[in-house]
């Protein structure tokens, strides 16, 4: 399978890049390609708005000539996308977030019959850490996770939360073996 893994932390070696290695290790091990962005290198814009993107539905078609419509062109050539990020304000990171926003360019008529998505039927799953537990703290970025998939017509090939994280040196063997778990999951 053909994975596209974004890295949503500034910090190369910090925890969700940590847990992500992990994730990668076992993919690979299974003879998946995968490639990992690691977004805080690259020139990522916000999106405008302009719905310029919504002319051209058999193309990714933003108008923007930063980094993004690259990304965008190896996340509709994939199978799998990862989206990795930490909690920030119980939500994705700036980097991710940028990304995310300008999927808007992937979709068209959303609610409408002709509705067309260019990563319809593409996996799709989230890992995410953070400081504090799931409870009354991550739920948030999960349910946006979640919403983003309708217009992209996509599946959630699977979600992992892991909680209470200090250092990466911290991390324990069940947090490794969650991503393990996590790896063989979202491509089965
Ligand atoms: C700006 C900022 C906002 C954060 N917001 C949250 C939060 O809302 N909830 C939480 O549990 N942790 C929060 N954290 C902690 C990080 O999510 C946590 O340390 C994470 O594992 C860092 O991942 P990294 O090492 O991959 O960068 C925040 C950290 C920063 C720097």
């Amino acid at each position: 399978m053909k994975i596209t893994a974004l890295q949503g932390s500034a910090r190369k070696k910090g925890n969700t890049a940590r847990i992500l290695g992990w994730v990668e290790e076992e993919l690979v091990s299974l003879g998946h390609s995968v490639e990992t962005i690691y977004l805080n290198a690259q020139t990522l814009n916000g999106c405008l708005g302009c719905a310029k993107c919504k002319e051209t539905p058999d193309s990714v078609g933003c108008v923007q000539k930063d980094d993004v419509p690259e990304i965008l062109g190896k996340m509709v050539s994939s199978q799998l996308v990862i989206f990795a990020t930490p909690l920030y304000f119980w939500g994705y990171t700036a980097q991710i977030k940028a990304v995310v926003d300008r999927t808007y360019s992937l979709y068209t008529n959303y609610h409408q019959p002709d509705h067309v998505s260019l990563v319809a039927g593409q996996r799709q799953a989230l890992l995410s850490t953070g400081a504090g537990p799931y409870e009354n703290n991550a739920e948030g970025l999960f349910t946006a996770f979640r919403r983003m998939q309708e217009p992209h017509k996509t599946v959630n090939a699977g979600e992992l939360y892991i909680g209470s994280c200090t250092t990466p040196d911290m991390l324990t063997d069940l947090a490794r073996r969650q991503a393990i778990e996590f790896a063989q999951k979202i491509v089965a």
